[in-house]
């Protein structure tokens, strides 16, 4: 149980250019915060908070708001969902793996906020009652934060929006009609008043502002651990019940999560969320959004950031190999030192980055390029789940003929990895069928990946070289998608 007397914390120090003392770079061995955001319409000040604390706990046990239901404490089900709402709308969050300081500044509504004072449902609530959409009701209170979210931002592609809502004994399709049927029902208007917006927070040196002073920060604190989105962490916490040790939020930080796109490329702040990349990439790069619209869930990629996709270094992660088939950049920064690699380079070996202490991921570049991109995500269900294999191809075909080619996996090393020895195989060949058995041999050369619980080596490779035929007849006009497919 987390007890927020503060008896077990240190004040977060200022930086000095804020007036805080010279000591600033020296560590401290357990760091608290002070924090404000809204709940419900009121405003709360937490001081000297234990910084992993979890929303879904601190609203169960210290507020007594049991309406937030805790599943798997992974956000994988969604009975945890929340609604923030900061400068950019409100959006469906996960509380389990939701850090209170990543609250700062914003808006939070709960189940129990959802129904007017003097009484009444929110009309998902009424649609999930006339439908049906409700037994047990552990779910439920997830699906109607997700459905009520989606009523005030008007998306209405259900499928998408309660992807991260799992429910075990009503069945989707009661729900779905309860969210078709509250989608054009007008928004309870005691509902945006409750949307307020705290005073300007004080910062503090482990939530800076800017990069600037994060840089300098992490410089002094290279042992510190850099909190993003925290959907990885939040699990090193829920799950493996580790102590974080020193932290620093980068939340807000406003200048890693921008994204500018200019004639010679797309620059992407660290800090940008996979829901914020998804509109902007899906006009100039489709084949990245459809795979990204099956990463995770709304309520993950709401949260998920792209630096944390590649900083994680993990074998599994779907935006890395994307980026390498573009030719994508990473840039890293220590204190005032700058360093840009092809993101293929940042991964050296399994759990080993070319990231040196106190360095940081400020932004990922995608150089602009005619589009010629595919993305296939391999998993076992379609929805919320980590790729078995993740294939991604960028063939470039001249007067019929591969002039030049990047593939890259994930799942099928240590590492997101090139097929190299496929790309140099098909290179100057025909691009028709022949051009597969060509390919055969060199994908043993490229991959000898492992089997485990996701899928056997064998399924692994086969699927490989499968997704290149996939690739092949989708680019010659054939219907290749299996709901599009018919007999
Ligand atoms: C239910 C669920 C489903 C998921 N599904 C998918 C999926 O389908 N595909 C997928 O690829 N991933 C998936 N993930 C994993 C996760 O969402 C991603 O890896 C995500 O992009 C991590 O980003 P984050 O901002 O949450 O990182 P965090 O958890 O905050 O950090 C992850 C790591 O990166 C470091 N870090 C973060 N930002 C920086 C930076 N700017 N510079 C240096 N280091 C940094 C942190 O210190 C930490 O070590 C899933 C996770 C969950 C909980
Ligand atoms: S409790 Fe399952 S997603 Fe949070
Ligand atoms: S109603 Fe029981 S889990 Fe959904």
């Amino acid at each position: 149980m987390h007890v927020f007397d503060g008896s077990n914390c240190f004040a977060a120090p200022l930086p000095p250019h804020r007036g805080g003392l010279a000591g600033w770079g020296n560590a401290v061995d357990d760091i608290c915060m002070t924090l404000s955001f809204h709940l419900n319409g009121d405003r709360v000040d937490l001081r000297d908070v234990p910084p992993t604390t979890t929303l879904l706990d601190w609203l169960r046990i210290d507020r007594g708001l049991t309406g937030t239901k805790e599943g798997c404490n992974e956000g994988d089900c969604g009975a945890c969902t929340v609604m923030v709402t900061g400068e950019d709308g409100p959006k469906a969050l996960n509380a389990c793996i939701l850090f209170l300081p990543q609250l700062q500044g914003k808006s939070v509504t709960t189940v129990e906020g959802l129904t007017p004072a003097e009484g009444g449902l929110h009309p998902v609530q009424q649609a999930m009652v006339d439908e049906h959409g409700s037994q047990c009701g552990f779910c439920t209170p997830g699906f109607v934060m997700s459905m009520a979210t989606a009523q005030i931002t008007g998306e209405a592609d259900h499928d998408l929006t309660l992807a991260g809502n799992l429910c075990r004994c009503t069945g989707y399709a009661p729900i779905i009609r309860a969210a078709d049927k509250a989608v054009t029902a007008p928004v309870p208007a005691h509902l945006p008043a409750t949307f307020r917006m705290p005073v300007e927070p004080e910062g503090t040196a482990f939530q800076p502002e800017t990069a600037d002073d994060l840089a300098a920060w992490y410089a002094m604190h290279p042992q510190a651990t850099l909190v993003a989105g925290a959907t990885d962490l939040g699990l090193h916490v829920t799950k493996a019940m580790r102590d974080l040790g020193e932290v620093a939020f980068l939340n807000r930080c406003a200048d890693l999560k921008g994204i500018e796109v200019t004639e010679t490329e797309i620059r992407i702040g660290a800090m940008v969320t996979f829901s914020e990349l998804l509109p902007v990439i899906t006009p100039i790069h489709p084949g990245f959004a459809t795979m990204l619209k099956r990463f995770a869930s709304v309520q993950v990629r709401n949260a998920a950031t792209v630096g944390g996709n590649i900083a994680n270094g993990s074998p599994i992660g779907d935006s890395p190999p994307a980026f390498i088939a573009l030719g994508a950049q990473v840039h890293l920064r220590k204190g005032e030192e700058r360093r840009s690699l092809l993101v293929e380079e940042f991964f050296l070996e399994y759990g080993k980055q070319d990231r040196a202490p106190g360095e940081f991921v400020e932004a990922i570049s995608i150089p602009r390029q005619p589009d010629r991109l595919a993305c296939y995500k391999l998993s076992k269900r379609a929805d919320q789940d980590i790729s078995a294999v993740c294939g991604c191809f960028n063939i470039t075909v001249e007067d019929g003929v591969v002039t030049d080619a990047k593939i890259a996996f994930g799942g099928m090393a240590g590492v997101p990895k090139r097929a190299t020895a496929v790309e140099a195989a098909i290179t100057g060949q025909l691009w028709n069928e022949t051009i597969l058995a060509t390919a055969a041999p060199a994908w043993a050369q490229d991959f000898q990946p492992l089997s485990d619980m996701r899928a056997s080596a064998d399924y692994r490779l086969t699927s490989a070289a499968n997704m290149l035929e996939r690739y092949l007849l989708t680019d010659m006009g054939q219907m290749t998608t299996l709901a599009e497919v018919s007999a």
